[in-house]
């Protein structure tokens, strides 16, 4: 229930700020953004806290549900929040990221108006600057189905949000400089769960009860595996797509994917153990939670299970066992296969290779050889207000040269309602996993070796997962079909966060010329302005 109160908030803020829907409930959120200390690992750590929490409180909503985020930042330094996975439909002007928002200065606020359009599904939030994500700052978001839209699952006794992911002792700032001074990162000192380390957090569970798993990577540099002592999982939601419910003892967890799994608490009453394990490392990293069954006297005990072995065969396996539920629901009640992705004609074909390059006598990382390198003005406003010298549309490449690698502010032009592929080579020795902001594509194909045309005899064109993460195994491609629905400047990166920071990502300007607000919101009038678009006006005169 909406109370009086946040109702005439609401209506303000849609005067103010003319916020998207006045039809959708809103959900308010006040955030204090401050440092705090904590000893996840044992050794006094410098943490970036929400509301003095670590992770940050957990957003629950409901498809379409308006969030107003008001983010107050305590920080000595600028700070930016953004939504892993959130489309933000027609508004890339909240997905704060450098490339559409100003950082919000140390001292100041300011306030997000997402909306959880045409979703549904388990995803997390995160701050985008810097190396901040190593300080914690992040949260998980569930968005719920609305009530009337048919779950193909009974609804569980529980829905716990698994924040899991590799950790490091020392601070964003040393972190940060490591990387500035051009040098790679050294391996992580252990995993989290939860913001924990070993047994240190408990999901609780009453015997012959079903709850809902939602496991995301918030990790900076390693995919991780999740498994849980003696249950088995079933998966049945990536990213907003309903899966077919195939049941695994454990599940690869890439950079920034997020899982949902039912897990029956069907074993004799006693503590579990919960894993997280670190893949395709060396040395392999664990670290375990407690699953407890509510009516059990026996702490955690026997061998703790042992992940997958480091071969890319069973994960590439796993991901290709990873499908559509083509008869359930997605955000609407129609079915998910309704919409037949592999029957549309692609207009494009859009081919990147990631690569590690010294560019100056530093190591880089780089996409179609291009590092990427921040403007000075966010790109968005640069765009919107007309600046010109921040970025050059076609500043990087369709396809990879192969070439030395160059610095650049590198934005690609592309067409809203074109229906494109995009083929992530890697002939890298380490996986990758690519995220694009504003999006969720059909992941179409992966497999070892070039991509060729021919390989698209072998793509999924019927049943595979919609989602906005994907991985791309060593010296292997991942190929996937989007539709480019959604005007605005958005982010494509690694969510390897030492190769994004260090280059490894680019905007996509999906443009369209009809400046309607059918296609584009305005921009917001409470936009925060830095750089060349200083003394520039969000509103008319
Ligand atoms: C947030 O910042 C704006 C602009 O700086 C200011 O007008 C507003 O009063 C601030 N809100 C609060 C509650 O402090
Ligand atoms: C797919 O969804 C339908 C509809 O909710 C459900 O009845 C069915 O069990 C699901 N199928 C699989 C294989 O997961």
């Amino acid at each position: 229930m909406r109370s009086p109160c946040s109702a005439i908030v609401a209506c303000v803020l849609v005067l103010l700020l003319h916020c998207v829907n006045g039809e959708d409930p809103y959900r308010f959120f006040t955030w204090k953004i401050t440092y705090g200390i904590i000893y996840p690992l044992g050794v006094k750590q410098q943490a970036i806290l929400i509301n003095g929490q670590f992770p940050g409180p957990q957003i629950d909503c409901v498809t379409n549900d308006n969030l107003i985020i008001s983010v107050y930042n305590y920080l000595s330094e600028p700070f930016l929040m953004s939504w892993n996975g959130l489309q933000h439909r027609r508004n890339s002007w909240q997905d704060g990221v450098y490339g559409t928002n100003c950082p919000i200065p140390p001292g100041k606020n300011f306030t997000y108006m997402l909306q959880a359009k045409d979703q549904i599904g388990s995803f997390f939030y995160y701050p985008s600057l810097g190396f901040h994500k190593a300080a914690g700052a992040f949260g998980g978001i569930k968005i719920y189905s609305r009530p009337r839209i048919p779950v193909p699952f009974p609804f569980p006794a529980g829905d716990h949000t698994v924040l899991a992911g590799d950790w490091f002792k020392r601070s964003h700032r040393q972190l940060k400089l490591i990387l500035d001074s051009g040098h790679n990162l050294p391996l992580p000192d252990g995993l989290l769960i939860n913001g924990r380390g070993w047994n240190g957090y408990t999901f609780a569970v009453d015997q012959g009860k079903t709850y809902r798993f939602r496991v995301s990577n918030v990790g900076l540099t390693s995919s991780i595996n999740f498994r849980i002592q003696g249950h088995t999982m079933k998966l049945v939601e990536t990213e907003g797509s309903h899966t077919l419910q195939n049941t695994y003892t454990a599940l690869d967890v890439h950079l920034g994917q997020s899982y949902s799994v039912l897990v029956t608490a069907d074993q004799p009453a006693k503590d579990y153990y919960v894993v997280v394990s670190s893949r395709f490392t060396s040395p392999v990293l664990t670290t375990t939670a407690v699953l407890h069954y509510r009516n059990s006297f026996t702490k955690v005990s026997g061998p703790i299970p042992g992940g997958p072995t480091t071969q890319v065969d069973w994960s590439l396996n796993q991901a290709r066992s990873i499908r559509w539920n083509l008869t359930a629901s997605g955000p609407r009640p129609n079915p998910q296969g309704s919409y037949h992705y592999g029957m549309i004609k692609t207009a494009r074909t859009i081919v990147l290779a990631n690569s590690a390059p010294w560019i100056n006598g530093k190591q880089r990382y780089a996409v179609n050889s291009v590092s990427f390198v921040p403007g000075d003005t966010p790109l968005k406003l640069a765009d919107y207000f007309k600046i010109g010298g921040v970025f050059n549309l076609g500043s990087i490449p369709d396809q990879p040269s192969y070439g030395n690698g160059y610095l650049a502010t590198s934005v690609m032009s592309a067409d809203f309602r074109s229906f494109v592929e995009i083929v992530f080579q890697n002939w890298e020795d380490t996986v990758q996993s690519w995220h694009i902001d504003g999006h969720s594509f059909f992941v179409v194909g992966m497999d070892g070796g070039p991509w060729t045309p021919g390989s698209r005899s072998r793509y999924n064109l019927r049943d595979t997962v919609s989602r906005s993460t994907t991985q791309v195994y060593p010296r292997s491609w991942t190929a996937i079909y989007i539709a480019l629905d959604n005007v605005g400047m958005w982010n494509i990166r690694s969510e390897n966060w030492a190769r994004q920071y260090l280059g490894q990502q680019f905007y996509l300007r999906v443009y369209s010329p009809s400046n309607s607000w059918r296609d584009e919101y305005p921009i917001p009038k409470n936009a925060l302005l830095c750089g060349r678009a200083l003394g520039h006006r969000t509103r008319p005169l």
